[in-house]
């Protein structure tokens, strides 16, 4: 890998390739309707460093596993992670991701308790009732949305793990602010103008704020074991502490940075068993094996058929496909140089299925993530579902916790399938998700 901070002679920089699609759009539709197409086309056309246009901006895509270690690692701090603005604008406003440098090292350090084993363990805890009673609940049947009922079921954990439990239209009008807020950095009108999703977003985040500064004082003096208060009590050594502000800005990130992720890691999960019943036997006879109805923390490392399937899941749907970073200065990539104040976009995506990394990469295959293979071994920027360096995901060992949890209980109770012929297509708006929101025949075990 030939990389460096300091740009050489200009006259030894080849010129970087690309175009700039369609007039106004660039590339926007490719990436919404077909990115699992289209970023293996662009690496076909151009190769690892290309320039394009999409969602509104220039971007230089950088794509392999070299190109991953260059950004993430980020040696010299030249790429800021707050180029991330450019797509979820101040919804999301000095969220962890969106800080750079001295002062997101800082913010991480303090945060990285809320993220400790005991606090995880607590946070199960808080968790599980919620993911029984839910599943108690759901009814055999041919069309069962594994989406819909997992994004329901995940919004409710959040409200018991990261707020401590809420009444019941409180956590409604909270719900609704946070999808609002959500589903508002998609919207191609970005003005507060009457009707909008944007508009509905701007008022989504004033409530979640409004909420999150109420709660605040009653928050610090309580010993809860949700996220809300832990980010209260945190501190470090030198007594170090967050703010009011960065309390209520870091809990509305943190609210949308595990939401989504998670239900898509666990509806793709939930998707390859339908496909493979003979995996999906293979879990639920190691859950079977725990003798018990609920997780705890320390059955997570004993579900191993189960890690695999998880690690495979998020290797062919990489929840968040690419990530933006944004040069501060200029620097150089494998011989091409890139400019001060560009956006760069590395692809997990692209990395994660091209048959340049892995064998017969479409192929729904866990046991590449056996000791024996360790395909995912091949270079330590790979696989990427977390991002990796600086920035990686703070939420993995949380996000792997959830998805076990919920996925151990629905084996022992249901059993599910789809048509042979069935195929789940994505739609990428925004993070990938369903486009028919996964039904499957879902049927209650005696
Ligand atoms: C399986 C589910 C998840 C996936 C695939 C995932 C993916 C990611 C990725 C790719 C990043 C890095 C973004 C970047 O570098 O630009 C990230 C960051 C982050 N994630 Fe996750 N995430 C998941 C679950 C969670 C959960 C459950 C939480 C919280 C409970 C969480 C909280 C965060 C936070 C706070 C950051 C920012 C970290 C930083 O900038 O230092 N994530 N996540």
């Amino acid at each position: 890998m030939s990389a460096s901070a300091t740009v050489t002679a200009a006259k030894d920089l080849r010129e970087i390739p690309g175009d700039g699609g369609w007039p106004l759009i660039g590339d926007s539709l490719d990436y919404i309707f077909r990115l699992d197409r289209a970023i293996h086309e662009r690496y076909e056309k151009y190769g690892e460093v290309s320039w394009g246009k999409a969602f509104g901006t220039r971007a230089i895509a950088l794509l392999g596993p070299d190109a991953n270690q260059f950004v993430l690692q980020n040696r010299g701090d030249l790429f800021a992670s707050s180029a991330w603005e450019h797509f979820i604008a101040n919804f999301f406003y000095r969220g962890l991701m969106l800080l750079d440098f001295d002062e997101h090292r800082m913010h991480r350090r303090l945060m990285q308790g809320a993220f400790q084993r005991e606090a995880l363990a607590g946070y199960l805890q808080l968790m599980n009732p919620r993911i029984a009673s839910t599943i108690a609940g759901w009814q055999s049947g041919a069309r069962f949305r594994v989406y819909d009922h997992l994004k329901a079921l995940t919004l409710d954990l959040g409200s018991e793990a990261f707020l401590g439990h809420l009444p019941g239209p409180e956590a409604e009008r909270l719900t609704q602010a946070f999808l609002d807020t959500v589903r508002a950095p998609t919207d191609l009108i970005r003005y507060p103008l009457p009707g909008t999703r944007w508009r509905r977003g701007v008022i989504g985040r004033r409530v979640l704020e409004e909420y999150f500064r109420r709660e605040l004082p009653a928050k610090r003096a309580s010993q809860d074991a949700d996220l809300f208060a832990q980010l209260c009590r945190a501190h470090t050594e030198d007594g170090a502490r967050f703010s009011d502000e960065d309390i209520v800005n870091h809990m509305i990130f943190v609210l949308m940075a595990a939401h989504d992720t998670s239900t898509i890691t666990l509806t793709n999960m939930i998707y390859r068993l339908a496909k493979s019943p003979q995996w999906q036997e293979r879990l639920r006879e190691e859950s079977r094996a725990l003798d018990k109805p609920v997780l705890e923390h320390d059955d997570l490392p004993k579900l191993e058929s189960m890690t695999w399937v998880m690690k495979e899941a998020l290797r062919i749907c990489a929840p968040v496909p690419g990530l933006p970073r944004r040069a501060v200065r200029d620097c150089e990539y494998k011989g091409f140089c890139i400019p001060a104040g560009h956006m760069v976009q590395i692809s997990a995506w692209f990395t994660h299925t091209s048959p340049l990394y892995w064998t017969n990469p479409q192929r729904f295959d866990p046991e590449r993530f056996s000791d024996s293979r360790a395909e995912d071994k091949g270079h330590p920027f790979q696989w990427i579902p977390f991002g990796g360096g600086a920035h990686k995901c703070i939420g993995l060992h949380f996000g792997e916790m959830e998805v076990k949890a919920i996925l151990h209980q629905l084996l022992l109770r249901f059993r599910w399938s789809v048509a042979e012929d069935y195929e789940m297509r994505q739609d990428f708006t925004s993070l990938p998700i369903p486009r028919d929101r996964l039904p499957v025949r879902l049927e209650r075990l005696q």
